[in-house]
């Protein structure tokens, strides 16, 4: 039976909300870790005081990020109530929660008023939303004039990829709902956004790939009960690293930065 959007958006947040995703990816849940962050936020020509919406912001580590290294002030949304609790919690660990605030919310439908925001990110998320052309309306609505977007992303070829990575659960894991580079810009494009840039970073996919694998393999041999605790089950966990590092390696899946630009009169 195929998974209708509410059903995929339910599976997405539950599956980022559990301990299972921690104790694969560590604090960052997208390719190229924090490192990526930086070049897009370089990429972004983010400044002091200017104000940053992190659409699906996970565990907030992007947030607390932006708002100590670059001076801005940081709303993320997510649809985890978990993951938004969590975020809190965090930001105000790091003496951050004046500078940093968490809505529970749906990409599709932003909880924030038009033309507000001086840059939108969206890190290895945009590729689960059912909805991805509401979604970038909603990137364009709250950015204000001469405000920029920008993502980072998982990409696939029009080539199809193996049915095990088309299911719900590769939905959550961010493959599934990936498009070809070429929709997400065509997509922002529609929605009256200029793409200004593009650098690929397929490798970082690589890399967290190969990150997963060797967490679950040493887990497995030293931690079998952090696993267990988790509801991680070791073998299915690897078919997928085994499915997906074989794609990567075969073009058929990608990670992309891309960077867009709200024109200072819309069309
Ligand atoms: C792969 S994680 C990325 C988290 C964060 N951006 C990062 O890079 O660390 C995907 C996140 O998207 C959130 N998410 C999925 N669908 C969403 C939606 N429709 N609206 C808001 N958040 C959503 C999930 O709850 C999860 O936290």
């Amino acid at each position: 039976m195929t998974a209708g959007p509410a059903q995929i958006k339910a599976c997405c947040a539950a599956a980022y909300s559990g301990d299972a995703v921690a104790l694969l990816l560590g604090e960052s849940y997208h390719p190229g870790g924090l490192a990526l962050t930086r070049r897009l936020a370089a990429a972004l020509g983010l400044s002091p005081g200017q104000r940053v919406v992190d659409v699906a912001a996970g565990p907030g580590t992007t947030a607390r990020l932006l708002a100590a290294e670059y001076g801005v002030t940081v709303d993320g949304v997510d649809l985890g109530q978990a993951t938004v609790a969590r975020a809190r919690a965090d930001a105000a660990g790091a003496g951050l929660s004046g500078r940093i605030r968490f809505h529970h919310g749906d990409a599709e439908r932003l909880p924030f008023p038009d033309a507000t925001a001086d840059a939108v990110i969206c890190e290895c998320a945009f590729c689960t939303f059912p909805g991805k052309q509401a979604a970038a309306a909603e990137f364009a609505r709250v950015l204000r004039p001469g405000g920029r977007v920008g993502i980072t992303d998982v990409t696939v070829t029009g080539d199809g990829l193996p049915r095990e990575l088309t299911t719900v659960t590769a939905w959550a894991a961010c493959i599934a709902g990936a498009r070809p580079a070429q929709q997400y810009a065509d997509t922002f494009t529609a929605a009256g956004l200029q793409i200004t840039g593009q650098e690929r970073h397929d490798a970082a996919m690589a890399r967290m790939i190969g990150q997963i694998d060797a967490r679950v393999r040493l887990l497995r041999m030293t931690a079998a009960g952090r696993l267990a605790d988790a509801g991680i089950d070791a073998d299915t966990v690897l078919r997928y690293t085994a499915l997906a590092r074989q794609a990567v390696a075969d073009g058929l899946i990608g990670y992309r930065m891309l960077i867009g630009e709200k024109p200072s009169t819309m069309p």
